[in-house]
């Protein structure tokens, strides 16, 4: 979520870094990669449609959970999602706070709708790779039982 990036004036750093990292550590498929300005009704529709049309496992977005007037990206989130799932972004927040104290300013929300896990990161490419690294032991695991796999229920006690 970028209104500069989505005008043309900044090049999307954070998107590739996203797609990379997702394509490299699990070869997941990226189904949709877009540049959404900070509007809290283009964000909400864009979460909407990527749940409801596209049926997506995982939504990454990055940008906009700070404290600048226009970072809506947390206030999108929660209008789209059905449960909130604090413990990614607590998790987040409590690592990244040993690398930065500007961490506490992350506004960032995590929740599901239906089968779809949305996650909020920061903005920049460094905060992406961080939460992302934060976050990755525990998600393969949390798309299993969202999708209800068979045998999701044995990893349980498993220490990634
Ligand atoms: N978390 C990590 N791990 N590393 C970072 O560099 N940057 C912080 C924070 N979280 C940072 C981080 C900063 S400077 C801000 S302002 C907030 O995330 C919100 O970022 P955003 O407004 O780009 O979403």
């Amino acid at each position: 979520m970028s209104d500069r990036s989505a005008r043309g004036e900044r090049e999307d750093a954070s998107g590739p870094v996203i797609r990379s990292f997702v394509e490299e550590r699990w070869q997941w498929t990226v189904a949709a990669q877009q540049i959404v300005p900070d509007e809290r009704a283009v964000i909400g529709e864009t979460l909407l449609a990527w749940c409801d049309d596209l049926h997506l496992n995982l939504i990454l977005t990055t940008g906009g959970t700070g404290f600048a007037p226009r970072d809506v990206t947390p206030e999108a989130t929660r209008d789209v999602i059905e449960r909130e799932a604090p413990g990614l972004a607590e998790a987040m927040r409590a690592d990244s706070l040993q690398k930065t104290p500007h961490a506490m300013l992350s506004r960032a929300v995590c929740g599901l709708r239906g089968p779809t896990l949305i996650v909020n990161l920061p903005g920049s490419p460094k905060a992406v790779r961080e939460n992302l690294e934060t976050i990755a032991p525990a998600l393969p695991h949390a798309i299993d039982l969202l999708r209800e796999a068979p045998g999701s229920e044995a990893g349980h006690g498993r220490v990634a």
